[in-house]
């Protein structure tokens, strides 16, 4: 088990729900640990992916029943993750020490979250999630060969949109940012009121400046919201941090305007989270530093800078160095 407090002890999104079917095991991987899914009713269950017996993955068995049933010698398992049934000897009660390794799972914004460790915060707060006046579109996950905090601050970074996203979320003509103030509390980081040009942000085919508020909740989830003359835009960004450079992006687009279909707008975001994708991978060290001498900062990293600082405060290792 890997010693980072911070991650363990945080949520985490490791599915999308509608894709944990019932009667189904669901394989996922999460900060280096193998895990099985699966479903039985309203509970979820996440569980380490290794039979104690022989150490097979369990999300190779079958569901029958209330239990799990690992695919090698037919032990099964209980919702509490505790073997009930030795098949090579019906009559022996199975010792409590033929048990898997049980997380904690919930369900949230349409999302599995796990906590490895003993998180006794909640899942980070998603603002538009219960308000109707925003539809929510689900896009990804993206797989992206990189470190989550790497991949966290590209989705942070406002001066890439006109090199990167040319003509889509920027304009080389209009690179210009303003200075704008970034909070650190502990809650996380604040970036307020941060304007920069697109060529077309509400779907209207008119550029105009649009102002962006960004807020880091955790180490591994960020949200911002746009606003120009009216129509508001938001975006919850989380990453499934898989290994220490291997880092799975979720997302949901939260919109108060627009006629687009949902595939029109999940494709939009497939095309410009394809656009970021080779920039970060490309990355140098692959682990983001955390020591503010390491790389070079402009007045417009102020965000970026705020989010390494808090990381450095909380005592984040795990894909930083
Ligand atoms: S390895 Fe799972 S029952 Fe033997
Ligand atoms: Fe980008």
């Amino acid at each position: 088990m890997l010693n980072d407090p911070v991650l363990l002890n945080d949520w985490h999104v490791v599915a999308y729900a509608p894709n944990l079917k019932a009667g189904k095991p669901l394989a996922v991987r999460l900060l280096e640990e193998d895990l099985v899914l699966w479903r039985m009713g309203e509970s979820v269950q996440v569980w380490r992916d290794l039979c104690p017996h022989r150490g097979t993955r369990l999300s190779l068995g079958r569901i029958e029943g209330e239990t799990l049933i690992c695919p090698y010698h037919g032990w099964a398992y209980n919702q509490e993750g505790q073997c009930v049934r030795f098949p090579a000897h019906p009559q022996q009660k199975p010792p409590v020490t033929a048990h898997t390794v049980v997380y904690r799972a919930q369900e949230r914004y349409g999302w599995i979250w796990v906590s490895l460790g003993t998180s006794t915060q909640d899942v980070p707060p998603f603002p538009q999630w219960d308000d109707t006046s925003f539809r929510k579109v689900h896009c990804g996950p993206y797989l992206m060969r990189a470190s989550g905090p790497r991949a966290i601050e590209n989705f942070l970074d406002v001066t890439h949109f006109p090199y990167v996203h040319q003509g889509l979320l920027g304009d080389p003509a209009h690179p210009e940012v303003n200075d704008y103030e970034a909070d650190i509390s502990s809650d996380g980081v604040v970036a307020r009121d941060i304007s920069v040009w697109q060529p077309d942000p509400d779907g209207t085919g008119h550029g105009a400046r649009v102002t962006y508020t960004y807020r880091v909740l955790r180490p591994l989830s960020a949200t911002f919201i746009k606003s120009s003359s009216g129509p508001k835009f938001a975006m919850f960004f989380t990453i499934t941090p898989i290994s220490e450079s291997q880092s799975l992006a979720w997302m949901y687009v939260a919109m108060d305007y627009g006629d687009l279909t949902d595939e029109q707008i999940r494709q939009f975001q497939d095309d410009i989270i394809k656009q970021d994708i080779p920039i970060v991978e490309s990355q140098r060290p692959e682990l983001l530093p955390l020591d503010l001498q390491a790389e070079l900062h402009l007045r417009s990293d102020r965000t970026a800078i705020a989010y390494r600082k808090w990381l450095r405060e909380l005592g984040l290792t795990f894909g930083a160095v």
